[in-house]
């Protein structure tokens, strides 16, 4: 048998004994919840004003409530709250001290509410929140980005496919195309904050809570904007957190990505990019070493974005309704997932800011390797030939070049008649880094014009989400 634990349990009308003291400790949620706190106390305070106005509180009893609320979130505040892991979680840890400040009174405050609804409120405070941080923070890493293609506007790079040379772009033209994906990762985040911000309290345990209360006005007290229209969805989806997980995990594919391209430019092979010494680390063994830890754990800690996304996906998966405990498995995926943004997002914008860029070696780079070979088969299309056919003479001349080791512009205008008779003296100007550049003056192309007012736009986008 069992040793009966020394707090009474909320439900110890119904039961003889007490739990054992193994399911108490498996079962108890307090050691993550308890950062809820803050939420808890503020739904804590709009329900007491809600069993107010559906005449369930005296106006002295609810101030005794609300006077109580606060002492006991001045005690949380300062860190000197008793915590009681016996007590399950951070609602009843709050409900105890209540009781213990203001008396018998407490027990009224859980009238028409369960912990069901009263869960599903305080995720949707909280996530509330990171949302709004993680949009600042993220329009802060936009700006970084922002700043670097603005200073570096007009020097090349080579850009990849395959991770072999493609085609000479702009270095900020590359760090643009960061900008715009961080833009639709802020605009899911708006999305999901859409079906964050609805009102589960009313819902009680599933059916709705059966005391007359006004959930309109629940609603605009905390800045809902709607009250979840059934209760038995309100209590037992998680799609609004779910939806979160997913957001954090397409973000965190995006910044891994980021890192990696660091991460492979601040090799001695490319020699791109340095990093700080204040944003890298040595070895214990190779004196020589600089190593870009920073960037390499940004990409690490994707993993567990994506893990926690299937944790949570996984632990709802054919639940039926309403409410499980199995949704206690919930908060801490998404804690983590918050957490981890939230460190990764404060140690890359000053890392963006402070990286050294070897613009000779990239601008180098960008004419090497046959980059505007593409360059040499559009000056034949502008000729009449047909692309494919030009592509099939660029592709000799390449193979000419290769075999006789030189590059594209060391050709001399009558070898490369051999090829073509439609070489002209003008296709050495058309084959230089900056004519294939400038060439791409479509919207959303590399040229400097275009890349020129995607930085105006990537400006303005940022400045939209101020304020
Ligand atoms: N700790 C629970 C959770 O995180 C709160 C709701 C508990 N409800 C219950 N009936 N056991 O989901």
């Amino acid at each position: 048998m069992a040793e009966p634990t020394r707090e009474r349990k909320p439900w110890s009308g119904r039961f003889t004994g007490g739990p054992s003291p193994a399911a108490e400790g498996f079962t108890a949620s307090l050691g993550f919840d308890r950062r809820l706190w803050p939420y808890d106390l503020e739904g804590s305070r709009a329900w007491a004003r809600a069993l107010r106005g559906a005449g369930l509180l005296t106006e002295a009893e609810l101030t005794l409530l609300l006077t109580g609320l606060d002492e006991v979130g001045q005690e949380l505040a300062a860190g000197s709250f008793p915590f009681r892991p016996e007590l399950e979680d951070i609602h009843m840890n709050i409900e105890r001290r209540l009781q213990e400040k203001v008396g018998a009174v407490a027990g009224k405050l859980h009238t028409g509410r369960s912990r069901n609804d009263q869960i599903a409120l305080d995720e949707r405070l909280y996530l509330r929140e990171v949302i709004r941080r993680l949009d600042t923070s993220l329009r802060e890493t936009q700006s970084a980005l922002i700043a670097r293609a603005e200073e570096h506007l007009g020097a090349p790079m080579p850009g990849y496919t395959h991770l072999q040379r493609a085609q000479p772009i702009l270095l900020s033209h590359h760090l643009l195309a960061y900008v715009f994906m961080l833009q639709r990762d802020r605009e899911r985040l708006r999305d999901c904050f859409a079906r964050v911000n609805v009102l589960p309290l009313g819902a009680g345990a599933l059916a709705g809570t059966a005391f007359a209360i006004d959930r309109e006005a629940l609603t605009r007290e905390l800045g809902f904007f709607a009250p979840a229209p059934n209760s038995v969805d309100a209590v037992s989806d998680r799609d609004f957190l779910v939806e979160f997980l997913a957001a954090a995990a397409i973000l965190g594919m995006h910044l891994s990505r980021l890192a990696s391209d660091l991460i492979l430019w601040a090799t001695a092979e490319f020699g791109f990019v340095e990093f700080p010494e204040a944003f890298a680390t040595g070895s214990s063994i190779m004196p020589q070493k600089k190593n870009p830890d920073v960037a390499e754990l940004i990409r690490g800690k994707t993993g567990r974005l994506y893990g926690n996304l299937t944790a949570v996906l996984t632990a709802m998966k054919g639940l039926p309704l309403a409410y499980n405990s199995d949704m206690q498995e919930d908060k801490e995926p998404l804690f983590d997932s918050a957490d981890t943004l939230e460190a990764i997002l404060t140690v890359l914008p000053p890392l963006l800011r402070s990286l050294t860029f070897n613009l000779e070696r990239m601008r180098e780079a960008a004419g090497a390797h046959f980059a505007t070979a593409t360059d040499l088969a559009d000056y034949l299309v502008h000729k009449g030939v047909p692309f494919r056919e030009a592509h099939e003479v660029a592709g000799r001349v390449v193979k000419h070049c290769v075999t006789a080791d030189k590059s594209l512009a060391a050709c001399s205008l009558p070898e490369l008649k051999r090829f073509s008779a439609l070489f002209e003296a003008d296709v050495f100007k058309a084959i230089t880094v900056e004519a294939s550049l400038r060439a791409r003056a479509v919207t959303g192309g590399t040229a400097p014009e275009a890349v020129g007012q995607a930085l105006a736009q990537a400006k303005a986008l940022v400045a939209e989400g101020r304020g």
